[in-house]
């Protein structure tokens, strides 16, 4: 028997307790023993709902020498960051759905569990019930990455979704987006491509094992996207997404969450609704994608128990992920080339490229890959309307005789 404690009886928490009951049997042989909740920490009064197990005392699970493994999910820095780190201090194995605690602070709550012997496990902090953590750390480990793109915000995705899929507007589609619980309290977390970036930065620190702060990461949101930007999309064969891209070449390392367009035949295009889609480059592999809920109750609940799971089974050995705290240097936006789709207002037909008969007066044409800096050099003094940059893969060939 294994004995954790939970802190945060939120969606998140309160679905653990559910998926740890629903899923016992299996679970118990999965993790080769019992795993029994023994307290429950919230600040909110739970005495009658959990009468045995609450607490709203972190001293309580602190000092319990029972309680071997903790699971996190508050959210939030504070007081998340102290509450882990003195249960991993303590001797406590953790686990936790939280990706501000993990960017932020990952490097180093990984570095106390690697000393104590311990594990720090964190897959449900990036894509929801989608292992993507995992499979970097293990299958992938062995082979160079190179890049890491797609699709990791659930509400940005449902709301571009419902706006092209069926002719919604922003606003409607993301009141129904808050309505079936898919945004962060703060909406502006998911459209404006913070949370993406966040969950970016975590995957790019697992890839390249050094600190990527995602505050260095070129970040811009859905908010102004609208159904102008969806017909010109289609007439060039795009759709558009909220796309995370980072790349890692011999020249530096690249990262962006970032609205971009998608040809309608690459698989990313295909991902729709609340669904993520991650794919990963790496040199011999070539390309492999993970797909699945990015959000939710039961997805991301099930995602901590299987890192309840999986520490259950090495309680006694720590799982090496390599990502230190030193910090690598993100390369500066201005060298990033793509290629773009510009929009302007224009009454001369001459420089006409593309024009829909819904919207007279606007022409689009697609540019050459370039800095944003020379695109918008090159639009001095036009009534540019939108610039949207077009997602494409990198390249990836193994060099087999290197
Ligand atoms: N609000 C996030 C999303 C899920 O929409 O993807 C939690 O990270």
């Amino acid at each position: 028997m294994v004995k954790i404690a939970i802190l945060g009886y939120g969606i998140v928490g309160s679905g653990i307790m559910q998926v740890l009951e629903q899923n016992r049997v299996h679970i118990e042989k999965k993790a080769g023993c019992a795993v029994e909740v023994k307290r429950v920490l919230d600040k909110r009064d739970l005495s009658k709902e959990l009468p045995s197990i609450y607490t709203n005392d972190f001293e309580t699970i602190l000092n319990d020498d029972e309680i071997q493994i903790v699971a996190e999910v508050m959210g939030g820095l504070y007081p998340a960051y102290d509450f882990v780190k003195q249960a991993l201090l303590r001797g406590k194995h953790v686990c936790t759905s939280n990706k501000e605690l993990v960017i932020k602070h990952g490097a180093e709550l990984l570095s106390i569990a690697e000393e104590k012997d311990l594990n720090f496990m964190f897959e449900a902090s990036v894509g929801g019930g989608i292992p993507v953590v995992r499979p970097l750390n293990t299958a992938l480990t062995t082979d160079e990455i190179v890049a890491i793109s797609g699709i990791l915000n659930g509400t940005s995705n449902y709301v571009l979704t419902q706006m092209s899929n069926l002719g919604k507007s922003y606003d409607e589609a993301l009141a129904e987006a808050q309505h079936l619980g898919y945004a962060e309290k703060d909406p502006t977390a998911d459209v404006g491509g913070f949370d993406a970036c966040r969950k970016l930065a975590i995957l790019m620190s697992l890839a390249t094992g050094k600190q990527v702060d995602f505050e260095e990461i070129l970040t811009e949101g859905i908010q102004n996207i609208n159904q102008i930007d969806f017909a010109f999309a289609r007439a060039f064969g795009f759709t558009i997404k909220h796309m995370i891209d980072g790349r890692i070449t011999p020249s530096g390392v690249s990262a962006r969450a970032v609205p971009m367009l998608v040809h309608q035949s690459s698989p990313i295009a295909a991902v729709t609704g609340v669904f993520n889609g991650v794919m990963v480059q790496a040199k011999a592999t070539d390309s492999v994608m993970f797909y699945g809920r990015g959000a939710g109750k039961f997805p991301t609940a099930g995602a901590v128990v299987t890192d309840i799971v999986d520490i259950a089974k090495h309680l006694h050995r720590h799982i090496q992920f390599s990502w230190s705290s030193e910090k690598i240097d993100i390369l500066p936006f201005d060298s990033y080339k793509t290629r773009k789709l510009v929009r302007l207002r224009e009454n001369k037909t001459e420089n006409f490229h593309m024009a829909i008969p819904a919207y007279p007066g606007q022409i689009a044409w697609l540019t050459q890959s370039e800095t944003d800096k020379s695109t918008k050099d090159s639009l001095k003094g036009l009534n540019v309307e939108r610039i949207l940059r077009v997602y494409e893969p990198m390249e990836t060939v193994y060099d087999q005789n290197n």
